[in-house]
């Protein structure tokens, strides 16, 4: 499995070829309607997306790109199977990045007196109640102050003025940056690279060690180092094939702002940020922008794939025999089937607490090896025929759990559930089957 990494350009080629991608000739506007149709064609077998003609702007907008399992395993150059098993062969090579000059026919534009981002970028404004365009694939990089290393995060991006964008720094490693220069007063550079490979964005939001540069990450997934360029007006490095890079600094000692965005979560989100003042943008000749629908599969597998590298090999370090685990998609994380071969008395019991135990899981299912995790039919025939809701139910209340989560009490503690939906060891159930040469003839009918 190869494809050319290093460019979201030449994923999409990539995905051309593949006939993986949907194009829209039709105007539409970045004010909701594009969200709205991501939103609307936010299905597994939907293609990626590429809005030819945007409103008022001359750059086309790709969309949907990770908003399949194929795709996301396409990136990373791995089989699905591969994607599903929580283990990646490759998750613990990192290669570094490479800095090399950036391409002298970017076009720089420095933010001048004119200048106003919104006239160059098509930045979508997604749901009827946000408080402004938001840019949410945007791949944030900031120098560690404690050793000059660059830090990466994927971070939510508010349009507040022509040169004013609030970003949402709540994970690490650039909210702690970010309090750092908090304490010590001193401004804080930071660049926006929108539009970069896949893998990129992936490695983005992986948890690694903490004085690690993601792209490192990121090389190790794919086998070739990221490339990086000097940034225009800042001292940070930046990925060189972005197609668009914005720079500037946050002033540490500025009031933050209130902005709401529609969250993966499902419900609006009002949190206080701080504002990037931007000094230039700089642009691919012939730039995408990508859009990121905040809620929808995309974001779901994403969370999905980063949750199940961290849980899976924790859970199987204990309970090796675990078949499988499944995030549930629209839960942000939040809700997790766990299939398992065999149990000990007692085994299912403390598999649930430690699921639990992670901080994003809300609410897990243990079900037997003979049903599909990812089949919630199947699932809610094990919960049907196999639980009994006195005996097999644990509540722990208390726990931390996800910020996102607007029903969680102060501090962000929530009661977490625990469901056994395995078989008990006693008769009756014995699940009725075919005879083989029945089946047989039956796979004729597809
Ligand atoms: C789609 C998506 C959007 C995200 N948006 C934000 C954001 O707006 N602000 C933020 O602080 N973190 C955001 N994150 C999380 C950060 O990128 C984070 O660095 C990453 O998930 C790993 O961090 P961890 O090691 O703390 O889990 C987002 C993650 C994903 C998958």
């Amino acid at each position: 499995m190869t494809r050319p990494i290093g460019r979201l350009r030449g994923f999409i080629e990539h995905l051309e070829q593949q006939g993986d991608v949907r194009r829209i000739r039709t105007p539409v506007d970045p004010r909701f309607e594009v969200a709205a149709i991501l939103a609307q064609l936010d299905r597994e077998d939907s293609s990626a997306i590429l809005f030819e003609t945007v409103n008022g702007h001359q750059m086309p907008i790709v969309g949907n790109i990770l908003g399949a399992q194929r795709r996301l395993a396409s990136a990373l150059c791995i089989s699905e199977e591969t994607l599903l098993s929580g283990h990646l062969p490759s998750q613990d090579q990192w290669i570094d990045p490479v800095l090399q000059n950036g391409d002298p026919d970017r076009r720089v534009i420095e933010a001048g007196k004119n200048f106003d981002l919104r006239e160059y970028l098509p930045v979508l404004t997604h749901y009827a109640k946000d408080s402004a365009p938001f840019i949410t694939c945007g791949v944030s990089s900031v120098r560690d102050p404690n050793n000059g290393g660059m830090r990466r995060g994927l971070h939510r991006l508010e349009v507040r003025g022509p040169a004013e964008l609030g970003i949402s720094l709540l994970n690490p490693p650039l909210s702690d940056i970010y309090q750092h220069h908090r304490r010590t007063g001193a401004p804080m550079e930071i660049a926006v690279a929108i539009g970069v490979d896949p893998a990129v964005v992936i490695a983005t939001v992986l948890k690694v060690p903490g004085n690690m540069d993601k792209f490192s990450a990121a090389g190790g997934l794919t086998g070739q180092p990221v490339v990086l360029m000097p940034a225009a007006t800042t001292e940070l490095q930046v990925p060189a094939e972005a197609e668009i890079i914005i720079e500037g600094h946050i002033d540490p000692a500025e009031k933050e702002i209130d902005g709401v965005l529609g969250e993966v979560s499902g419900y609006y989100l009002s949190f206080a940020s701080p504002t990037i003042h931007v000094r230039s943008i700089s642009l691919h000749q012939t730039p995408f922008f990508q859009a990121l629908l905040p809620q929808g599969l995309e974001v779901d597998h994403l969370l999905a794939f980063v949750h199940r590298l961290n849980v899976l090999p924790k859970l199987k370090m204990l309970f090796p025999t675990i078949r499988n685990l499944h995030f549930v998609p629209g839960t942000f994380g939040s809700h997790v089937v766990v299939s398992i071969d065999s149990a000990r008395p007692g085994e299912i019991r403390r598999l649930l607490a430690m699921a639990l135990s992670f901080q994003s899981i809300k609410k897990a299912v243990i079900v037997n090896e003979d049903v599909d995790v990812r089949d919630p039919l199947a699932v809610e025939w094990a919960m049907a025929t196999r639980f009994q809701p006195d005996d097999d139910l644990i509540v722990i209340p208390g726990l931390c759990g996800q910020v996102l989560d607007p029903s969680a009490k102060p501090g962000f503690r929530t009661a977490k559930i625990g469901i056994d939906a395995t078989r008990p060891r006693r008769e009756g159930f014995e699940k009725i089957s075919f005879p083989e040469h029945a089946l047989t003839v039956a796979m004729n009918y597809q």
